[in-house]
């Protein structure tokens, strides 16, 4: 890229000026469109080159390096696809929008994956021309002032690790640290996404138990007729479908460690056989009479205040006393801010190393947007927020537009796709073709959970957020919908804006 002059060295404002003179180029084989194109752009500030073919295009290109290319797909010799990927080659930044009077599925999603801004179709151009074109320019100004900061560290380093550098973390590693070595239970209580696991496995690679299983369970996930048998196995014909022995987690765990995820959502009736494992080291299978020894190091964690359960009677006094004698608790996101920017950092890497893309960079007002958001899921939703940013991002800097900050509507999740600059798709039909087409460019994407998703928001948004209707309306029961509600992170806000 060639070099330019700094134009706005105050860093961090969005530095489109309008008096700055831009250069597009326009490209399409006819040349009726051209002059009305070059009309409609052409001001004092803003110089129109124009190109009937692709080659002329590119050309113009590598002379004038404008600020930004508008191309037609139909193009001779070759396609404005082909076009778009020879002008991303010499320079990743280059910003280029295509636009087809036939804009199959298959050509949108092409584009966006060679990494063209946006693709607008030709009978909507006349309404969004200036709109894409200043959000283009508005984004290319923002990309060549962005101040990107070098990373710290590298994934290799840090595989698996926990990163954080606030003073709540700090605290939480000090005691990863000290209770690794023994075999006191600990307890690790926070919201969901904040991180539990993550403690619970480090706190089993760091004792002498690492060498044998790290064995999860989450207590919540798993039908309560089913979880004693889970738990601690079963004897052979000991209830219908019980058709040979078969071992428990506590078993599988001896010599490492258990963790009981979701501890809060434990049955009573079970709570009693844990703390029986925690007094005496001892259980038996469903349906057996031995008692059996175990060796297994408890760690649990639970998003419940457990006081309050105790003070209801939900959970029991004397395990919640076992169990708390190491407490860990992660505060939210929201409260360690100073956390988001290295989290972010760490995670483009991950991204970058785990799904082969290119590396990215971060720019300074990407990480501000992280910064100034709430994080209701957590760290959960920082990493998937930035998984989505990745994939999506349209050159090599993430800039604040990149980031879909509470997006989460199909069309919304796409970012410059054809409905992201008129309305949202009208039809069914048209949500489910956004739908797919995300999923062939991320293959992460899963639809089902995706659309439980968007129904249950939807079914919360008409009922004003009451959940008796809401779950009617689902046709689930009350408790489903309660955990949907938890594991969509469905905010009063989000139900009720
Ligand atoms: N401090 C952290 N550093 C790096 N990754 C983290 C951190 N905290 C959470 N994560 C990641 O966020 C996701 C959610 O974490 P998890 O431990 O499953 O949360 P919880 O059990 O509290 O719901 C996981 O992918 C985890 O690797
Ligand atoms: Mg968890």
């Amino acid at each position: 890229m060639r070099s330019r002059s700094i134009k706005n060295a105050n860093a961090g404002s969005v530095a489109f000026n309008p008096m700055d003179r831009q250069t597009i180029l326009i490209v399409d084989a006819e040349s009726d469109f051209l002059e009305w194109a070059a009309h409609q752009l052409g001001t004092p500030t803003t110089q129109v080159l124009t190109a009937t073919t692709s080659d002329e295009a590119l050309r113009i290109f590598n002379r004038e390096d404008p600020d930004l290319v508008i191309t037609e797909t139909h193009l001779t010799p070759f396609s404005g696809l082909e076009l778009l990927l020879k002008v991303r080659q010499r320079n990743p930044n280059a910003l280029v929008v295509l636009t087809s009077a036939f804009g199959t599925t298959q050509t949108v999603i092409e584009s966006m994956k060679l990494g063209a801004f946006d693709f607008i179709r030709k009978e909507q151009l006349p309404f969004n021309f200036k709109v894409v074109v200043d959000a283009a320019l508005k984004a290319q100004a923002e990309m060549r002032n962005a101040t990107t900061f070098k990373p710290q560290l590298t994934v290799e380093e840090h595989q698996d690790s926990i990163v954080g550098k606030s003073a709540a973390m700090q605290q939480v590693f000090k005691m990863v640290g000290r209770v690794s070595h023994s075999d006191a239970p600990v307890m690790i209580t926070g919201e969901s996404g904040s991180g539990k696991e993550l403690v619970a496995r480090a706190i089993h690679h760091y004792s002498q138990r690492s060498s044998k299983s790290f064995v999860a369970i989450n207590c919540a996930a798993i039908p309560e007729q089913l979880l004693e048998s889970e738990l601690f196995g079963h004897e052979k014909g000991s209830f219908t479908g019980a058709t040979g022995t078969r071992i428990g987690r506590f078993e599988q765990s001896h010599g490492g460690t258990l963790f009981l995820d979701e501890i809060g959502d434990m049955p009573l009736s079970l709570q009693g056989k844990i703390l029986r494992v925690l007094q005496d080291g001892v259980f038996s299978r469903v349906g057996g009479n031995d008692t059996l020894k175990g060796d297994v190091r408890i760690v649990a964690a639970t998003n419940k205040n457990l006081e309050q359960e105790v003070a209801d009677r939900k959970f029991r006094e004397d395990l919640f006393y076992r169990l708390n004698v190491v407490r860990i608790q992660l505060p939210p996101l929201r409260q360690r801010t100073e956390d988001i920017r290295l989290l972010a950092e760490y995670f483009v890497q991950k991204v970058a190393a785990q799904k082969h893309l290119p590396q990215v960079k971060l720019s300074e007002e990407a990480v501000r947007v992280l910064e100034g958001h709430t994080w209701p899921g957590n760290v959960r939703e920082l990493e998937n927020t930035i998984q989505r940013a990745c994939v999506f991002a349209t050159s090599e800097i993430l800039l604040a537009k990149d980031i879909p900050l509470g997006k989460s509507t199909p069309a919304e999740m796409m970012p410059f796709a054809q409905y992201s600059i008129g309305t949202p798709p009208a039809t069914t039909e048209a949500a489910i073709e956004v739908l797919l087409a995300a999923a062939q460019v991320d293959p992460d994407v899963q639809l089902l959970p995706w659309l439980e998703r968007e129904f249950t928001l939807y079914a919360m948004k008409t009922t004003r957020g009451n959940q008796v209707r809401a779950s009617k309306l689902l046709g689930i029961t009350r408790a489903t919908l309660r955990k949907r509600i938890e594991r969509f992170v469905i905010t009063k806000e989000l139900a009720v804006p």
